[in-house]
């Protein structure tokens, strides 16, 4: 079995079908290349079933350190862990197959100096098998990144709004002023000299994402940035609608609450007036019958998904 076709666990053959059927794998250099193209489409995803759906679409997957609060019911990012990004990770590279997957790095575990953010780093691309990290910070993280993309870890940056700056920010601040404006173009600047791939610009004035956006020869992924960047990225739970505190940027494209609010009512109605299960399904009745195993996997067969894996 060749690389890929292990992390999803199918055959070559089935493999080879399908990168000649689909888009291929999506490089760091070809995602670069993307600058001033075909806009970039980014999501989050934090486990391995949202990453094979979003994978049909997406350019780029991003582990982001957004799942403290969506996922963990944290208030921000600051108590992310790296054993958090790690174990989120690897779920999302299950579950990929063309998109670029890339981990942020939590806070702590890169600010310190260079070696420490390359071990960490380092760590994560082994134990995962992500293809670049990402880290937030400009001027003063250009040595890091540096490092690190000199020593084979490839580097999208993240500049502008930084939620692990929140406390010396005072809270999730956007970047209006024109006054901070300049620092936010030479940090990008700082990044893009420091060979970072790529750079995730957070809340900032449409006005200042453009000027960035024309001031620097890698793709800059715009959150709350405005439509003058070479790509846009969301929060998936925030996107879909399940995710109940959004910032005013995010756009739903669906209302998954509702959806499962609604789902959970019904089976617990069910439940209690006994109208469900309704089929009678033995479980190892007797030997030659499916098992409980089978039936599971032929109710949920679909072409090229992990999901398909039987326990051979
Ligand atoms: O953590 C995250 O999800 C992010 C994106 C929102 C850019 O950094």
């Amino acid at each position: 079995m060749s690389t890929i076709s292990k992390k999803i666990g199918v055959t070559d053959a089935e493999q080879s079908k399908n990168i000649l059927n689909d888009r291929k794998v999506m490089t760091v250099p070809d995602f670069r290349a993307r600058k001033g193209t075909q806009p970039l489409v980014c999501l989050t995803a934090y486990t391995a079933h949202v990453a094979h759906l979003v994978d049909a679409e997406a350019d780029m997957i991003l582990v982001g350190d957004s799942l403290g609060m969506v996922i963990h019911g944290m208030p921000n990012t600051l108590g992310v862990t790296i054993e958090h990004m790690i174990m989120h990770g690897q779920a999302v590279v299950r579950g990929a197959q063309k998109a670029l997957v890339i981990v942020d790095m939590p806070f702590g575990s890169y600010e310190e100096s260079p070696e420490v953010a390359f071990r960490n780093a380092s760590r994560i691309i082994k134990e995962t098998g992500c293809t670049a990290v990402k880290l937030e910070g400009g001027q003063e993280m250009a040595s890091t990144i540096q490092h690190l993309a000199a020593r084979g870890i490839p580097v999208m940056a993240h500049v502008g709004l930084m939620p692990q700056q929140m406390n010396t920010a005072g809270g999730f601040k956007a970047v209006r002023d024109e006054d901070s404006w300049q620092a936010v173009i030479l940090d990008a600047k700082a990044v893009e000299a420091a060979g970072a791939f790529s750079v995730v610009i957070e809340g900032v004035a449409e006005e200042l994402a453009q000027k960035i956006t024309k001031s620097i020869q890698i793709p800059t992924i715009g959150i709350g940035a405005s439509a003058h960047c070479d790509g846009q990225i969301l929060v998936f739970e925030d996107m879909i609608g399940l995710f109940p505190r959004v910032p005013t940027f995010v756009k739903r494209y669906g209302n998954m609450e509702e959806m499962m609010i609604n789902a959970i009512n019904r089976y617990s109605s069910e439940v209690r007036d006994r109208s469900f299960p309704q089929l009678n399904i033995h479980i190892n009745q007797k030997k030659t019958e499916l098992t409980g195993i089978d039936i599971i996997f032929s109710l949920n067969e679909r072409n090229n998904s992990i999901w398909r894996l039987s326990s051979e």
